[in-house]
């Protein structure tokens, strides 16, 4: 089952992907992850990517294509996946798309989890992530056990750097240009489907299992 999920900034793709890997058992891919994990190792992606993200900017698709077509050729990768982050433009669709027809393959479902943007804003700002392992915490929504601390590997929880409330507004904007057109590319291919994601997590949850059983 190969699943992505569409939304803009904040909206709880990476708490809903986690959930659908965990019940699926299938690999949560997140570019996002991946790339602040390479910007925490000083690698010389991170320091590339690191420019754009700090700007609220996409990292140009020739990084990142490249990146997730690496990530999906490994073994853990044969029953599906659900990608978190990616496609984020037009380009990278056709791109994933073409990957996957040649091995007679497709994408089985997108999955857009929908919150306006003016809830975005003081999600994001209440949002604490694990740089470790990539969980994601809200100082009101989705306490972690422990103030400031990862339940699932202890580390600190941050506020990311991108999460300021300036460049979530040009995150948002960037969204609506270029990633906010995969909604119709998808719907075309018929593979589209939308959950209100302003709801309870678990009940946006509850509304994914409905698409996916
Ligand atoms: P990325 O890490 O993918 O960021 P994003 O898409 O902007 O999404 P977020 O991780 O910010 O939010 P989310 O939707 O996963 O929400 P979450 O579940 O955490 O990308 C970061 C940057 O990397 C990009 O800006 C770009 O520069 C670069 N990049 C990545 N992929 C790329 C690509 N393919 N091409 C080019 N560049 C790329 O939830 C948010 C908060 O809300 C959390 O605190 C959570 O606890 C809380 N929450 C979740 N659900 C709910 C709910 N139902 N009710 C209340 N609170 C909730």
């Amino acid at each position: 089952m190969k699943i992505i999920m569409l939304g803009a900034p904040g909206a709880g793709k990476g708490t809903q992907a986690k959930r659908i890997a965990e019940k699926f058992n299938i690999p949560h891919i997140s570019t996002g992850d991946i790339f602040r994990a390479n910007i925490k190792n000083g690698t010389e992606l991170g320091k590339e990517a690191k420019k754009y993200m700090d700007e609220g900017q996409l990292v140009p698709d020739e990084l990142t294509v490249r990146l997730l077509l690496d990530r999906v050729k490994n073994d853990d990768c044969k029953n599906g996946y659900v990608l978190d982050g990616f496609p984020r433009t037009i380009p990278q669709a056709e791109v994933l798309d073409r990957e996957l027809e040649k091995l007679g393959e497709k994408v089985d479902y997108a999955v857009d989890v929908d919150v306006p943007d003016e809830n975005i804003i003081n999600r994001m700002s209440g949002r604490r992530a694990c740089l470790k392992c990539g969980a994601t915490y809200h100082l009101q929504y989705l306490k972690p056990k422990k103030d400031g601390i990862c339940d699932s590997c202890g580390s600190e929880l941050v506020l990311r750097d991108d999460d300021k409330p300036e460049t979530v507004k040009k995150r948002l904007t960037v969204y609506h240009e270029q990633t906010q057109p995969l909604i119709d590319y998808y719907t075309k291919s018929r593979v589209l489907h939308t959950v209100d994601g302003t709801v309870d997590p678990d009940d946006v949850f509850k509304a994914i299992e409905e698409i996916l059983r």
